[in-house]
């Protein structure tokens, strides 16, 4: 289902304004009690050496320090994200890693090839997305048989309940449910895995 009531393409100008004009936020220090659970966000896809791994919305690339810390190279990692300016900072930081400026929505036309990765990541980002089943559908044909996608928040569903209520434009969808994830994942053939909810952590993985 499609979001803000307006198209996507100005639904995604309107993300890139905001996101342009905040990457101050995103380069404060990471409190260590939020790198812990965006270490275990990480950790939740199973990654190796030699795992090829999508960054749905990297940002400034909060999540890409986690896959190098379990051995994932640097070069087998593509992030995604609308917002030139988070890019930026990212490419300062991680070089090496494959940063696209484009939507997730267009996925199928902007990145790589099909089967290519081991696990694709949507990490406090999915709220944001004009719609978010169709994101699904585009990141899982760029996933191998039996990669796996997560979606996940560090600070849970009640804080992007609370961005939602702020501010419906910039985030007109709260994190789902676990029925919608049920129904999702038999739409898309593939499994819900895993589901946490809790007060201040929201993690689920779809194989
Ligand atoms: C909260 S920020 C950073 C999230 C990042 N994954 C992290 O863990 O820090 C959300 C990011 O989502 C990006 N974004 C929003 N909608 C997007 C879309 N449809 N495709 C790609 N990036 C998107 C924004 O540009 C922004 O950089």
């Amino acid at each position: 289902m499609a979001g803000s009531g307006k198209g996507k393409e100005t639904h995604a100008d309107l993300q890139q304004e905001y996101f342009r004009s905040h990457v101050g936020i995103f380069l404060q220090p990471i409190p260590d009690e939020i790198l812990a659970r965006t270490k275990k966000i990480a950790e939740s896809a199973g990654l190796n050496s030699g795992s090829q791994v999508l960054d749905v919305a990297t940002g400034t690339g909060a999540l890409i320090v986690h896959f190098l810390e379990l051995g994932v190279k640097e070069e087998n990692i593509v992030g995604v994200d609308l917002t030139d300016a988070m890019l930026n900072q990212a490419r300062e930081r991680f070089p090496k890693v494959n940063f696209i400026n484009a939507d997730i929505l267009d996925a199928d036309t902007v990145i790589g090839k099909p089967n290519q990765f081991d696990a694709a990541f949507f990490n406090a980002c999915f709220g944001n997305l004009y719609d978010q089943k169709l994101a699904l559908e585009k990141t899982q044909k760029l996933l191998r048989s039996d990669g796996c996608i997560i979606i996940s928040h560090p600070l849970g569903k009640r804080f992007v309940k609370a961005l939602h209520d702020s501010d419906p434009e910039i985030v007109p969808f709260l994190l789902p449910e676990k029925e919608q994830l049920l129904q999702w994942a038999s739409e898309l053939g593939m499994k819900l895995a895993d589901f946490t909810d809790e007060p201040d952590f929201y993690l689920a993985k779809l194989i």
